[in-house]
């Protein structure tokens, strides 16, 4: 039988011929982990929601079809999603869409709170790690909830939800955010220690807070939120995303010239900002965002950690920008127990990694060589893409469906920046 290269679809990809300089501005969107939370508290409303600075990916347009399934009317025009849910209804969701984003279980801690059932089914994301809901239902459990298994997806139910105590034994964002949103619809105080402190739990605290909850302490380990009998409309706007921010930060210290990343805010990315000092990248903050100027880069030691400490969705970019470092580096990913797949890509543009169990050796060499790489995860793709910016030669990456999910415009915004990037589509031939 004839192999082929490609199935008989034509297949996109990234094509990218390494070596340019970039420089210039790019503007940083919305923050993706921002407003998926978002999306899912304005269920605990029953008014219409205005989130502004939405910015237009794939996981968002899945989470829309999971409100539709809701009973949610939704406007997305521009970059501004008006929600309407005054009729929202907790039904089952068709598991095929909630199993496309791992976002997608946000919706129980909402709907439980505001009709006191939610069904989800087995939620998706990136295959990064094996990332169990155990957290989320013990914390919903804590607070009175019943949680049923069914065959592909649970179900959850409450005849009331109750103040009460929770601890976390590891600060999991996503269990954070479910009981933060559950909490605010239950009937007095929930203390939440252990909680998760990432930039992202402050903005849902603020969201919900414009609605008319009380929540305090987000950004601390403890939270504090004080049931109220119903939340109302709200208008807010999305933080920038920070690890976009830190992706393009990593592509000017690769391939830089200068950058300005217009909205980059320098809180939220010190650790990244950290390890660039240490490697000897130069950045600058300005009134406008952040600056980023390339330059040769020294081997660092990394291991990624709960915020403040470096964020596992930076790891892939941080190692891609160390592959031609000085020296040897190490980066350990203490997250997610998955999360070093791209390492054999980034081999075949001749790369020197060895992984030892959840640590990356990585000896720098002068230059990486253009190739034909696949990602498997959001990150890996965007880290790919890094390293072939400075490659020599022409890179073609697949997995491009990835990068859509999680990145507004990457191969634009290169090519705004003096990249020579572009996508193309890749007929069936036989081989
Ligand atoms: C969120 C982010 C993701 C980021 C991650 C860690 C969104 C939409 N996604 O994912 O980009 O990489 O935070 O910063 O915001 N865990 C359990 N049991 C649970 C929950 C989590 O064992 O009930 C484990 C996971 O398997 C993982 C670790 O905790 O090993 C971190 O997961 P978590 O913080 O929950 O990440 P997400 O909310 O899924």
């Amino acid at each position: 039988m004839t192999g082929l290269a490609y199935n008989n679809l034509a297949q996109e990809k990234i094509w990218l011929a390494g070596g340019a300089k970039i420089d210039g501005e790019v503007a940083i969107s919305g923050a993706k982990n921002a407003v998926l939370p978002l999306m899912a508290a304005s269920l605990l409303s029953g008014g219409e929601c205005i989130i502004n600075n939405v910015p237009r990916l794939d996981d968002v347009l899945v989470m829309l079809s999971v409100f539709k399934e809701l009973g949610v009317k939704a406007d997305f025009c521009g970059h501004t999603l008006r929600l309407d849910c005054r009729r929202v209804r907790p039904a089952a969701v068709e598991p095929k869409v909630l199993g496309r984003i791992r976002a997608s279980n946000l919706i129980l801690g909402p709907l439980l709170a505001r009709f006191k059932e939610a069904e989800i089914g087995a939620c998706g994301g990136c295959s990064i790690g094996s990332r169990p809901l155990d957290l989320h239902f013990a914390a919903l459990e804590a607070l009175g909830a019943k949680i049923l298994p069914l065959e592909g997806g649970y179900f959850a139910f409450a005849r009331e939800l109750k103040g009460t105590r929770v601890t976390f034994p590891f600060p999991s964002v996503g269990a954070t955010e479910n009981l933060i949103m559950a909490a605010a619809l239950a009937q007095g105080q929930t203390v939440l220690s252990g909680a998760a402190a990432e930039p992202e739990i402050v903005e849902l605290a603020a969201y919900i807070n414009a609605m008319g909850g009380k929540v305090c302490g987000a950004g601390t380990p403890t939270v504090v939120i004080e049931g109220v009998k119903s939340l109302r409309s709200a208008s807010y706007t999305v933080m920038p995303d920070r690890i976009e921010a830190g992706t393009y930060l990593l592509a000017g210290a690769l391939a830089g010239g200068e950058v300005l990343l217009r909205g980059a805010r320098r809180a939220e990315l010190a650790a990244l900002l950290a390890a660039l000092d240490a490697m000897g990248v130069t950045w600058r903050e300005t009134a406008a965002g952040l600056v980023v100027c390339g330059g040769s880069r020294r081997a660092i030691d990394i291991v990624t950690a709960p915020h403040p400490g470096f964020p596992t969705d930076l790891q892939p970019l941080l190692t891609a920008a160390l592959c031609t470092a000085r020296g040897r580096s190490t980066v350990r990913e203490t997250i997610f127990e998955n999360r070093f797949t791209y390492a054999a890509e980034l081999k075949k543009m001749g790369a020197s990694i060895q992984i030892r169990d959840n640590c990356a050796i990585i000896n720098g060499v002068p230059a990486l060589c253009g190739a034909d790489v696949a990602a498997g995860d959001l990150r890996a793709g965007a880290a790919l893409v890094l390293a072939a910016l400075a490659a020599e030669g022409e890179s073609l990456i697949a997995g491009v469906e990835y990068i859509d999910r999680g990145y507004e415009d990457m191969v634009p915004k290169l090519a705004a920046l003096g990249a020579d990037i572009r996508r193309v589509k890749l007929r069936a031939r036989a081989v």
